[in-house]
């Protein structure tokens, strides 16, 4: 049958796993993934990442911790959430009870031993497809610098990952950081299956009435479309510089802006804030990419990946 009368192809493959879309809800967006069952078809998603996951249970940070700003999004959450183990006891088999629904779950710690204890409960969990380490994590043994922010503590907590995890690890790289680049090699050498960026840029918001900040953290993550450009322009330069596949992100709302992450370079992309304006968001962009497929005439989506025509 010819691709017209079958629909587009939209399968794409990343470290060797097999996405019927480039579509993933990301991670801390998404919650365990089960809240959305009754909403979002979660088999019609290329995968879903599951809320950062620590080896203790985390409250978080105290309110305010999220503010709306022009055009995105500031969040100081402080990765709360119910511990490897509970996720495992209590969310995952949910999850695996749905068929053909691709579970990636994402891993965080405050130093490399929590990032390799948490991997090592997560080992003994069925239906995860594959690990999302999340760097953009200030290393408590390290007087606080984010681990994606500093070359060397990369390379050492993706190496520590890496020889701990029985499945494949996306590495999901800091935007704060001067070279996106290098940053994306470190992580390709240190044994990342895949990458994924960006996470959210460091920013803040005052309220000039009170004088106090906007979020009780005082700096917070920005995301939505306010940080798309530069997503956009760091993943073209991440995926210059390696081999692995790349997921990109950032401000993603419409299937034009999967297009164009796809064209800069990522083999698939993932949705995060656009859940927040609309919670119905990403099984709306499978519908609306097979649509623009259709009327564009791609055949096969997976060919535009690095399409970008810069002569
Ligand atoms: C409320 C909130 C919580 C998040 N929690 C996590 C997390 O636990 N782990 C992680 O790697 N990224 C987390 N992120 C970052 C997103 O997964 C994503 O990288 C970022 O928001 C950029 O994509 P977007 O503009 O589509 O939201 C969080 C983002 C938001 C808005």
């Amino acid at each position: 049958m010819s691709p017209s009368s079958t629909g587009p192809d939209l399968r794409v493959s990343v470290a060797g796993i097999e996405l019927k879309n480039p579509i993933i809800a990301a991670s801390g967006t998404f919650g365990y993934g089960i809240e959305f069952e009754d909403i979002v078809h979660l088999d019609r998603l290329g995968g879903l990442v599951v809320k950062g996951l620590s080896v203790e249970p985390m409250i978080g940070n105290p309110p305010p911790r999220m503010y709306e700003t022009a055009a995105g999004m500031l969040n100081a959450i402080g990765l709360q959430n119910i511990g490897a183990q509970a996720f495992l006891d209590e969310k995952l088999p949910a999850l695996r009870a749905i068929k053909n629904v691709v579970v990636f779950a994402n891993v965080f710690g405050h130093t490399r031993e929590d990032y390799e204890r948490t991997i090592e409960i997560l080992n003994q969990g069925e239906g995860i497809a594959a690990y999302e380490l999340n760097v953009s994590c200030p290393n408590t043994a390290q007087g606080g610098i984010q681990f994606g922010s500093d070359a060397r503590l990369l390379d050492e907590v993706v190496r520590t990952a890496k020889r701990v995890a029985a499945r494949p690890l996306i590495v999901k790289l800091s935007p704060n950081v001067t070279s996106i680049a290098q940053m994306a090699r470190v992580a390709e050498e240190a044994g990342a299956d895949a990458i994924s960026l960006v996470n959210t840029f460091l920013a803040m918001a005052i309220d000039a009435e009170t004088r106090r900040p906007r979020i009780a953290n005082v700096t917070a993550g920005l995301s939505g479309p306010a940080i798309k450009p530069i997503a956009l322009r760091m993943v073209y330069e991440a995926a210059r510089a390696v081999k692995v596949p790349v997921i990109g992100m950032g401000g993603i709302t419409t299937p034009v802006d999967i297009v164009e992450f796809m064209l800069a370079g990522a083999r698939a992309v993932e949705v995060g804030t656009a859940s927040y304006f609309d919670p119905v968001a990403t099984e709306k962009l499978v519908d609306g990419l097979t649509e623009y497929c259709r009327e564009h005439r791609i055949a096969c989506l997976s060919n535009l990946t690095g399409g970008l025509i810069t002569d």
